[in-house]
């Protein structure tokens, strides 16, 4: 079912990519031009190893307002948290740039407010609701989690939000809500870069239900106990701890309840470097790269990559699945 969306945040139909139609990537690449030049998508292959913290540029965001936290949870073993001008200035953002330092250079074109979150799909409480109106009821929380990318970086963040299964229950999903599914704003108008298609748009990206309803998804609106900058998904943004970055889509506009898995962004245009799941396994390697260690952002070495990122307690959402199949 579709809904009418703000005025503001239009999701044109013809954005919207049936599920049914999976892009073939190599058709994809041709369209791009890079046939031939699979490694060109340059955001999701392995990068050049992270320089050490960036330097200390006082952006807009440093001017960001603080952030009423109620709890703080330490959920990265103490580890040394990466500086705020890192975290805030290497960035994949697509709308907003492929190169790591786009994000922080041109997100300021972004305009967060008034921002309405379409809920709908099968959940008995559907609407369109005010970005504050949507948020007040929960108590902000900072959890620091590690993010690990795809790319085999990673960074330790103390993000704010609340819990994901909280905002779901108030729609209530109904017995056919198998999956849920996230869209990205997808607005060329305030993301110029869109126009340049490397990757098709909306952002989307999708969880199962129990995954999505597991209380370690986390809803984000800030990080370091101020608003989330733009580059990092400002003004709502999703935070799944234990699978790699790409599942956290940014700049959430819609939330929708699905029998089906749903389509995914990077899984559409390259089903065999990123599955559905993504969730962090060192045993399972990118056909490009290995996943077995990451590079901290601001770190020399190199760590081991840490099953589901560290994360053990969801291990159960996957028993008796074979995970190098449901990767
Ligand atoms: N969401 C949107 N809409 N567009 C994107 O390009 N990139 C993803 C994810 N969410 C992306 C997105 C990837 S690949 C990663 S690793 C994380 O955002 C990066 O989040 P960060 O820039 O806050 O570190």
């Amino acid at each position: 079912m579709l809904i009418r969306v703000s005025p503001q945040h239009p999701i044109k139909p013809s954005e919207i990519t049936p599920e049914s139609v999976h892009a073939d990537r190599r058709q994809f690449l041709a369209r791009m031009g890079l046939a031939g030049a699979g490694l060109a998508l340059a955001g999701c292959s392995e990068a050049k190893p992270p320089q050490p913290s960036v330097s200390a540029a006082a952006g807009p965001e440093a001017a960001l307002p603080a952030l009423d936290v109620k709890k703080k949870t330490e959920m990265a073993g103490n580890e040394k948290l990466t500086p705020y001008d890192d975290v805030t200035h290497y960035n994949n953002y697509y709308e907003f740039g492929t190169d790591k330092a786009d994000p922080a250079r041109n997100a300021g074109t972004l305009r967060t407010r008034p921002w309405t979150v379409a809920i709908d799909g099968e959940c008995e409480a559907p609407g369109q609701f005010d970005l504050d109106t949507l948020i007040k009821p929960h108590a902000l929380e900072e959890r620091i989690y590690r993010l690990r990318c795809v790319e085999a970086w990673s960074m330790v963040i103390p993000w704010v939000g609340f819990p994901l299964a909280d905002l779901l229950k108030r729609f209530k999903p109904n017995s056919r809500a198998k999956f849920v599914q996230f869209y990205s704003l997808a607005d060329a108008a305030q993301m110029p870069m869109i126009k340049r298609g490397v990757l098709p748009y909306p952002y989307r990206e999708g969880l199962r239900i129990d995954e999505a309803m597991h209380p370690l998804a986390f809803m984000v609106v800030g990080l370091y106990g101020k608003v989330l900058p733009n580059q990092n998904g400002a003004p709502i943004r999703l935070m799944t701890p234990w699978k790699y970055g790409f599942k956290s889509a940014k700049s959430i506009v819609r939330i929708r309840f699905t029998e089906t898995q749903p389509e995914t962004t990077w899984n559409a245009i390259g089903a065999a470097e990123y599955g559905f799941y993504g969730n962090v396994n060192p045993e399972v390697d990118h056909p490009r790269w290995s996943q077995a260690s990451e590079r901290r952002l601001g770190e020399l070495f190199r760590k081991p990559t840490l099953p589901f990122n560290g994360y053990p307690e969801v291990a159960p959402l996957y028993a008796g699945m074979d995970l190098r199949r449901y990767y």
